[in-house]
């Protein structure tokens, strides 16, 4: 793919590295310049990195209606040799095709994405954040915008790749545990549905449900399968628990669950690294909280690219009531999980091979 270049003749930082001196909130910062390419006609044209700014969209386009839009979210990290590496954006690109696939959006090929992804890292690499904890948060993603209010997959679409210079998602560090909602009332995704893409009518539709956990003193919902019987995931990160006797178990990936790149890279670090036994089933819901309250269940928490690991210090339930996870504090196991994976993104770790895509210096 030749991608097209139209720079800003000033951009905010040339030639200066970015020292931010208060801490940096998660996602709320931009680069100067995005990529986008158009699809039409059948073919994706036009690849092309440009000043970040506002879209011409047709009050009509297809995503404002029905939102056929899907989306992806990677990070990428500066290196101790000073260079740009990002996180895994292979099982992003292929991700994203297969969210293109089950909202009949049309794909873009992989190894355009990864070079998408890296050349604009290449443009803004200044941006990378010089602060404890911090990174360029990726945020791919297609939208529909043919103007129709016909109900059927659109016939243009606009594929776009911004940057967000970022701390991190918890800004006390990793000292907090979270809580999770438990409810039977709200669920995030039916079998035969749209649970394991990426696409934002599932985040819309999860709205509700994050501001009744956050009124109850929790992050966010740990969501149940429609007939309320087996745990699936919470509303951005999938759910893990660590067992008494050194297992880690996470759901098993069904239509109903988001195949998270972090828990995927768990689950392939494995044994060897993690010095647990990692793998997956369906883990139903009532024996999971006889666990807890036994003793067997030891640690507990969530994994996603934006926290990477999130442990959850007790479930809350919709009485009020809340469910301790060991002695509410986070533990040895989840620190290391944390600790190996931020090594291996942030170059202070060997990583496994193919893992990371280095910048190349092009611009
Ligand atoms: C619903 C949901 N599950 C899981 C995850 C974690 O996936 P990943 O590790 O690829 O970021 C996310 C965030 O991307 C999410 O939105």
């Amino acid at each position: 793919m030749k991608i097209r270049y139209d720079l800003k003749p000033r951009s905010a930082r040339r030639g200066e590295p970015f020292r931010p001196e208060g801490p940096l909130p998660f996602g709320q910062l931009r680069t100067d310049h995005m990529f986008l390419m158009d699809f039409a006609d059948g073919a994706w044209s036009d690849p092309r990195i440009v000043p970040y700014g506002p879209f011409l969209l047709a009050p009509g386009a297809v995503v404002l209606h029905y939102s056929q839009e899907i989306f992806e979210g990677a990070k990428a990290f500066q290196h101790p040799d000073g260079e740009i590496y990002a996180f895994r954006i292979d099982k992003n690109a292929a991700r994203m095709n297969r969210s293109a696939e089950g909202l009949c959006m049309p794909p873009v090929p992989p190894a355009d994405q990864v070079q998408a992804i890296l050349a604009l890292l290449d443009v803004e690499r200044l941006w990378f954040p010089e602060q404890e904890g911090a990174s360029l948060y990726v945020r791919p993603f297609m939208i529909a915008t043919q103007d129709s209010l016909g109900v059927k997959p659109s016939n243009r679409y606009l594929f776009c790749v911004f940057l967000s210079p970022s701390g991190p998602y918890y800004p006390a560090g990793f000292q907090e545990p979270v809580k999770l909602l438990v409810t039977r009332r709200f669920h995030r995704a039916a079998p035969g549905g749209t649970g394991a893409m990426k696409t934002g009518g599932n985040y819309a539709a999860s709205l509700m449900a994050g501001e009744v956990a956050h009124k109850l003193g929790a992050s966010q919902v740990l969501y149940l399968d429609t007939a309320d019987r087996y745990i699936e995931e919470a509303g951005a990160m999938n759910h893990y628990h660590v067992t008494r006797d050194g297992r880690l178990v996470i759901p098993s990936f069904t239509d109903t669950i988001l195949r998270s790149v972090t828990s995927e890279s768990v689950l392939e670090l494995g044994q060897e690294v993690l010095g647990l036994r990692v793998g997956q089933e369906r883990i139903p819901f009532e024996p999971f909280l006889a666990a807890l309250r036994s003793g067997e269940i030891i640690e507990a928490g969530g994994f996603g690219t934006a926290a990477v690991v999130s442990p959850v210090g007790a479930y809350v339930f919709e009485d009020g009531t809340e469910l301790r996870v060991g002695d509410g504090r986070i533990g040895p196991n989840t620190r290391r999980i944390y600790e190996i994976l931020t090594g291996i993104q942030r170059g202070t770790r060997p990583a496994p091979p193919g893992w990371l895509f280095q910048a190349p210096r092009q611009a």
